[in-house]
């Protein structure tokens, strides 16, 4: 492994939509870290913001997306500052990513051979046919594939969702990037499946030292994979740390309820969970305080007046919540 140095950067990324109904805050303050040849997840629910940060590092945000602020440093570049041309230098050759629906992300036109040597050869244009065809077969088996030689021939439309997956994760390793970005590769996939594709990029990490983005609303899913956690909600971060910080000494009281949404293995399946009770904000008309306040069972008058700052909990773990401040912790 290259050692524990910074590959990509985010910090004080906002991002905004504009909407006839106003401007939707879609990320007020992201900041987040991968280190090469680590795993860093995004982790919170639906609408927290996790694949519009994704997108705005990558200059692909939807038509009313803005950056407002912020910086991305990869490899000494600001990617938000950059212009259309280098970003698109950058995609598909030192960042790739993978989406949430490999269904429709293949073109039914095409087939996995068809596709995944144009995804090489417009990156590489001297590669030859067959040259191209070869490497593209090489890592199909690469992606756990027995067979590479009858999937390179097959249509999508024949293929399972766990097969499309593998594919597209082949299409965006096969320029060697030193990034890649997943957002919710597994969701659209059944629980085996899911278990298959999340050890394919486990063993992606420990052989290629790859370094990976995680985004999921799984806090389970990313158990076993990452290296290091950003618990966002509502555009914000909550916390971060390593995963045992994040796993094991949980301050925020938003972590602690997306750990007590996890199924264990241990549990006898008696007792419901207590799961997360009360709506998401509504992004135009944030809450002046905290954003989590109306949700949470801990809430006290600071949390209704003032956001927050990030606390620095020592050890690369920080939170933002007015009752770590205070000192105490929610015990839920
Ligand atoms: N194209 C868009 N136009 C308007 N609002 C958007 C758009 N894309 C995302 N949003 C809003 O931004 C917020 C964050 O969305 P998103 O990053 O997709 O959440 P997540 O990936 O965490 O589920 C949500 O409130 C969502 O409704
Ligand atoms: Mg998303």
């Amino acid at each position: 492994m290259a050692g524990n140095d910074v590959l990509l950067e985010v910090k004080g990324l906002k991002v905004s939509f504009g909407t006839p109904r106003g401007a939707v805050k879609a990320v007020s303050d992201g900041s987040f870290s991968v280190r090469r040849g680590e795993v860093t997840g995004i982790v919170g629910e639906s609408g927290s913001g996790k694949s519009v940060s994704a997108y705005a590092v990558l200059g692909l945000l939807a038509p009313g997306g803005r950056v407002e602020a912020g910086t991305a440093l990869f490899g000494g570049r600001d990617l938000l500052a950059l212009g259309e041309k280098e970003l698109r230098s950058i995609r598909g050759s030192e960042i790739s990513m993978v989406f949430q629906d490999p269904m429709t992300a293949l073109d039914p036109l095409f087939t996995v051979g068809s596709f995944l040597t144009e995804v090489l050869r417009s990156h590489s244009p001297k590669t030859g046919r067959k040259e191209a065809w070869e490497k593209s077969a090489k890592m199909l088996s690469v992606m756990g594939i027995r067979d590479p030689g009858d999937v390179m021939r097959r249509y999508p439309d024949s293929l399972s969702g766990g097969m499309c997956q593998r594919v597209m994760i082949a299409a965006a390793l096969l320029c060697d990037p030193q990034l890649l970005i997943a957002d919710e590769p597994t969701t659209a996939l059944d629980v085996t499946i899911q278990e298959e594709i999340l050890s394919l990029i486990q063993r992606l990490k420990e052989e290629r030292g790859m370094s990976v983005l995680f985004i999921t609303h799984d806090l389970g899913v990313v158990a076993r994979l990452c290296d290091r956690v950003t618990v966002m909600y509502g555009g914000f971060v909550m916390e971060s740390g390593s995963a045992p910080q994040i796993y094991e000494e949980a301050a925020h009281p938003y972590t602690k309820a997306l750990l007590s949404a996890i199924p264990r293995l241990d549990d006898k399946g008696e007792e419901p969970l207590a799961a997360l009770e009360g709506e998401p904000i509504d992004p135009i008309d944030l809450p002046r305080g905290c954003v989590f306040a109306p949700r949470c069972p801990y809430c006290f008058e600071d949390c209704l007046r003032t956001r927050p700052r990030t606390l620095d909990l020592g050890g690369g773990h920080s939170a933002a919540c007015h009752l770590v401040k205070k000192g105490g912790r929610a015990d839920v």
